[in-house]
């Protein structure tokens, strides 16, 4: 039986966690209690755990995990895990495996989404090349026309390359600090300059509220600068669908950080997509994001560059009145 040295540290632990003599449950921490029920301790575990599967590793009293869905919660996965303490007495612990995984689904759910982003344009780089390389009597315009599209075609497999090893780029640092003093003024300037690049000829004006004497921040330039671009881009591209637009960079100091925010007046992102758009590959409209080039990893990058900082991003936006959104990085002490 445990201890009452030990009773509170078992109690403390986030694992449901059961000590048996037996049959009898001699202790059962808040945990186990939340799960099972309040009046468990000094009954039989057959009627706690009314989890056949998981009855027949605990009855025989067999050391050793096992995986077992449904205990508690339909469908919730856990590792049991069993321990003998003597001769009479177990210590039963069920150890939460639904973050695992969520973080395997998500793995897989990127090789997935990753394979199909880059066969798309393959299939059709392939179609043409084939139709090029088979088809000697092809009218030049034709040939021409074929020609441009492998090689945006190619253009389009090349950047979800260069995003993709960005972004693992980017993870790979996450745990080291980043060192440089970073001038937010410099960095907004330079994307203002890239911005009004892809802005083009669209009817886009482009405001810039930085407030004056801003100190450096420890930062990484150039991921800095790629996280503006990247928010920049998406103003401009989503923002002036419907010609002329709005598009406000601001930074300030606010309460221990510098607030970095790029709104735009354009269509706004649905409620329901909201929550997801920092996701890798992830589109409200794929076909119109491809259209205009995009990869779906833009907001993916602009995340994992401000975890890195220390930082946070937040996306307001309301559907008919634009987007805003908002990084908070650290102000140097
Ligand atoms: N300012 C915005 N207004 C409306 N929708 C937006 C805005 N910013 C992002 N979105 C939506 O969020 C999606 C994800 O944006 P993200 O920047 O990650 O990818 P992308 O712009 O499609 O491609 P990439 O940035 O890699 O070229 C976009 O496809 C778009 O649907
Ligand atoms: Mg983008």
């Amino acid at each position: 039986m445990a201890s009452a040295g030990i009773q509170p540290f078992l109690e403390a632990l986030d694992e449901p966690t059961l000590v048996l003599e037996g049959r009898v449950i001699r202790f059962a921490n808040a945990a186990a209690r939340k799960l099972f029920g309040v009046g468990i301790e000094g009954g039989d575990v057959r009627l706690a755990i009314r989890h056949p599967e998981a009855l027949e590793h605990i009855l025989p009293g067999e050391p050793g995990d096992v995986d077992i869905t449904g205990i508690g919660q339909f469908g919730r996965p856990w590792t049991l895990s069993i321990r003998r303490i003597d001769e009479q007495t177990l210590l039963l612990r069920l150890i939460d495996r639904s973050a695992a995984i969520a973080a395997e689904k998500m793995r897989v759910d990127f090789v997935a989404n990753a394979s199909h982003e880059l066969r798309t344009p393959l299939a059709t780089i392939i179609g043409y090349s084939e139709t090029l390389a088979d088809e000697a009597d092809l009218e030049p315009a034709i040939r021409l026309t074929f020609g441009s599209t492998i090689r945006s075609e190619a253009q389009r497999m090349l950047r979800i390359i260069e995003d993709l090893m960005s972004l693992s780029r980017i993870e790979a640092g996450r745990f080291v600090a980043p060192s440089g003093h970073v001038s937010i003024g410099e960095v907004v300037s330079q994307a203002i300059e890239n911005a009004v690049r892809i802005a083009g000829s669209a009817q886009c004006s482009i405001q810039v509220d930085v407030e004056e004497g801003l100190p450096r921040v420890l930062g990484d330039q150039s991921q800095l600068a790629q996280l503006l671009d990247n928010l920049l881009s998406n103003a401009i591209r989503y923002g002036c669908q419907s010609g002329g637009c709005a598009v406000r960079v601001a930074a300030s100091a606010d309460d221990g950080f510098i607030r970095l925010s790029v709104t735009d007046n354009g269509p706004g992102i649905p409620r329901e997509h909201l929550r997801r758009v920092t996701e890798r590959f992830y589109r409200v409209d794929a076909a119109r994001s491809r259209e205009s080039g995009g990869t779906g990893l833009g907001l993916a990058i602009a995340k994992h560059i401000v975890e890195r900082h220390r930082g946070t991003l937040d996306i307001r936006s309301t559907l008919g009145e634009g987007t805003e959104v908002v990084v908070r990085l650290p102000a140097p002490r």
